[in-house]
C-alpha cells in the first residue's frame, strides 16, 4: 500500500472519533430569520454554491442548514485562511504533506465516509475544486458566481425588509453580559482584525477574560475569528458602533 493510502488510513481511524475541534462548524445565528426558500433548496448529497454580495448572509444560510440537518459529520473550512487544505490535513493528524500528495491524501481520507463539507469564502472554483471530496455534501459560499460543474448556484438577495437585520442584531446584543456588551462596542473602532492583546488593552482587561468573552461573540456570531484574530462584518461593526 502506498504512503498516501496508509497515511489516510491512520487519520480515517483517528477520524472515527469525532470530527477534530478546529473543523467544527460555529454555532448559526441565535435569531436567523426568513430563507425558507433558500434553505429548501440547498440539496444534499451534492454541491451547492451560495453567492451574494458581502454581509448578504451566505454564511448565516449555510450554517443555519447545517444546524437543522442534525449533527452528523459536518466539517467548516475558512477558505480565507492561507493554507486551507494543509489545516485540513493537520486537524486529522497529517503532517508535513507534500503538496502533490495533498489532495490525494484528502481525496483518500474523505471517501470512507459520507460528510457534510462547508467551504467558506471561496474566491475561485480552482480554489474549491481540488476540496471536493469523491461523496458528500458540500456547501460553498462565495462573493462571486463559481460556476462549478454539476453544482447548484444559489444567489442571495438582501433580506426583503432592510431594517430587519439591525432588529435582529439588536436582540443578540440586549441579551450580552456586561463585559461582552462592552467589548463589543469598543472594539468595533478597530478598523480591522485584531487580537486579545489589543482588544484587552482597549477594556483594560486581563487577556483571559477578554479572550473568553471575544470567544462568547464568535460563538453568538457578532464576532468572526481568523486565524488567532477577530474581526467584526462590517454590518455588525456599523451596528456596534452605534452602541454607547
Ligand atoms: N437570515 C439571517 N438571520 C439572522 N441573521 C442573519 C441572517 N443573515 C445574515 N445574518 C447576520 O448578518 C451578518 C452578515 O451575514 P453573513 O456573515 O452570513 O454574510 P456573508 O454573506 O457570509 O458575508 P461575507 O461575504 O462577508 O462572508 C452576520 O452577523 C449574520 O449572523
Ligand atoms: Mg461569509
Amino acid at each position: 500500500m502506498s504512503d498516501v493510502l496508509t497515511r489516510a488510513a491512520t487519520a480515517a481511524i483517528r477520524y472515527r472519533t469525532g470530527v477534530p475541534p478546529q473543523l467544527r462548524p460555529p454555532a448559526a445565528p441565535r435569531h436567523f430569520v426568513g430563507r425558507g426558500d433558500e434553505l429548501a433548496a440547498v440539496r444534499a448529497g451534492g454541491v451547492t454554491v451560495v453567492s451574494g454580495p458581502g454581509g448578504v448572509g451566505k454564511t448565516a444560510l449555510a450554517l443555519k442548514w447545517l444546524q437543522d440537518r442534525g449533527s452528523g459529520d459536518q466539517l467548516y473550512v475558512d477558505l480565507a485562511v492561507r493554507e486551507p487544505l494543509g489545516d485540513l490535513l493537520r486537524a486529522f493528524g497529517l503532517s508535513d504533506v507534500e503538496v502533490d500528495e495533498s489532495v490525494a491524501l484528502f481525496r483518500s481520507l474523505t471517501a470512507r465516509r459520507q460528510f457534510t463539507l462547508l467551504l467558506d469564502n471561496a474566491d475561485s472554483a480552482e480554489q474549491v475544486t481540488p476540496l471536493l471530496p469523491a461523496s458528500g455534501t458540500v456547501l460553498v459560499t462565495s462573493r462571486s458566481k463559481l460556476n462549478l460543474p454539476q453544482a447548484q448556484e444559489i444567489h442571495l438577495e438582501p433580506l426583503a425588509d432592510d431594517g430587519r437585520l439591525e432588529e435582529l442584531l439588536d436582540l443578540s446584543y440586549v441579551e450580552l453580559p456586561e463585559r461582552q456588551a462592552r467589548l463589543y462596542r469598543l472594539c468595533a473602532w478597530q478598523p480591522d482584525t485584531f487580537g486579545v492583546p489589543v482588544a484587552a488593552a482597549i477594556a483594560g482587561e486581563p487577556e483571559c477574560d477578554v479572550e473568553d468573552a471575544l470567544d462568547d461573540l464568535v460563538e453568538k456570531s457578532l464576532l468572526t475569528e481568523v486565524g488567532d484574530a477577530f474581526r467584526f462584518h462590517e454590518l455588525v461593526r456599523a451596528h456596534a458602533r452605534t452602541k454607547r
